[in-house]
């Protein structure tokens, strides 16, 4: 059974990741597969996948996959989900993780298109590959579901409302979704990066990242990748069995510190 599996390893169990092109979810799949699970490295740059698996290859792993997948069409959901599934025979893991930021008031020209993307991105669509990938989670000894919301799920920084509803919507959706998936033992919680340095926040100027990680976290720097990815590893190990519907900062401190 699911709740009684000790194991902290995912080796041999099966993974896929959304927007793993880069960023976070490049991180969180090839620490995966470097643990051993076998990875759909999946996102709308299929380049981007296809790089990160042949760097796996040159490294002698080769348990991960690159596929093309744009998580705001439901139709290619079902389709490229149904395929990792069968390929791969079975899904143990899914980490909802592609996302993109768009910056603007909320009187601006582009803030209906804005609002739609970003739903559609980083939240309609993560509904969407729980849905898909339900029948294979279901046949799975350890399913778990993580979701990438952000402190912007928390709280609320200036001229980023659509992407702050949609990290809020994140919030909810993981909650909603463990209560309803807890009676099969499918675990489903949600992560929090506050600043990473990542494609997201490479158009910020270094100093002016400096001065606001010294301002705002507690270990006075952004992140890593790597750093939110080992937290998502500990959500998806099977012995991660009694944890569902958390919410959990990798913020370096930023929610917590007031001054
Ligand atoms: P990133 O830009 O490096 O990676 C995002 C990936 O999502 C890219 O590879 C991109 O191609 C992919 N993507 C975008 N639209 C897609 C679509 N329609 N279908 C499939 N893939 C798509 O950025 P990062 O920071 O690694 O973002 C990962 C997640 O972390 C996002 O959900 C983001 O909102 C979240 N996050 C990032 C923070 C940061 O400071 N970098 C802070 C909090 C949350």
């Amino acid at each position: 059974m699911a709740e009684t599996d000790p194991s902290r390893s995912i080796r041999g169990l099966k993974a896929l990741v959304t927007g793993a092109a880069s960023g976070m979810g490049a991180a969180t799949a090839e620490l995966f597969a470097r643990e051993g699970a076998q990875v759909a490295v999946t996102d709308l740059n299929l380049e981007g996948c296809e790089r990160l698996v042949a760097d796996l290859k040159a490294d002698a792993i080769t348990s991960a996959q690159a596929f093309a997948l744009d998580v705001r069409d439901p139709d290619t959901i079902d389709r490229v989900v149904a395929d990792i599934g069968s390929r791969f025979g079975g899904l143990d893991i899914l980490v909802n993780n592609a996302g993109l930021a768009r910056f603007g008031p909320v009187d601006g020209e582009t803030y209906e298109a804005d609002w739609s993307l970003s739903m559609d991105v980083m939240l309609n669509a993560h509904q969407r590959m729980i849905r898909a990938a339900l029948p294979f989670l279901r046949k799975s000894a350890s399913p778990r579901i993580v979701n990438i919301a952000s402190t912007e799920g928390l709280g609320a920084t200036p001229m980023n409302s659509a992407y702050v509803a949609a990290k809020h919507g994140v919030i909810g959706l993981t909650r909603g979704m463990a209560v309803d998936l807890g009676k099969e033992g499918i675990t489903v919680n949600c992560i929090c990066p506050g600043p990473i340095n990542t494609n997201i926040t490479a158009s910020i100027p270094d100093e002016d990242k400096q001065v606001f990680a010294r301002r705002r976290t507690a270990l006075r720097r952004y992140g890593e990748p790597h750093e939110a990815a080992h937290i998502t590893l500990s959500c998806v190990m099977p012995a991660a069995s009694y944890m569902t519907g958390a919410v959990i900062p990798v913020d370096g401190g930023l929610t917590i510190r007031n001054a």
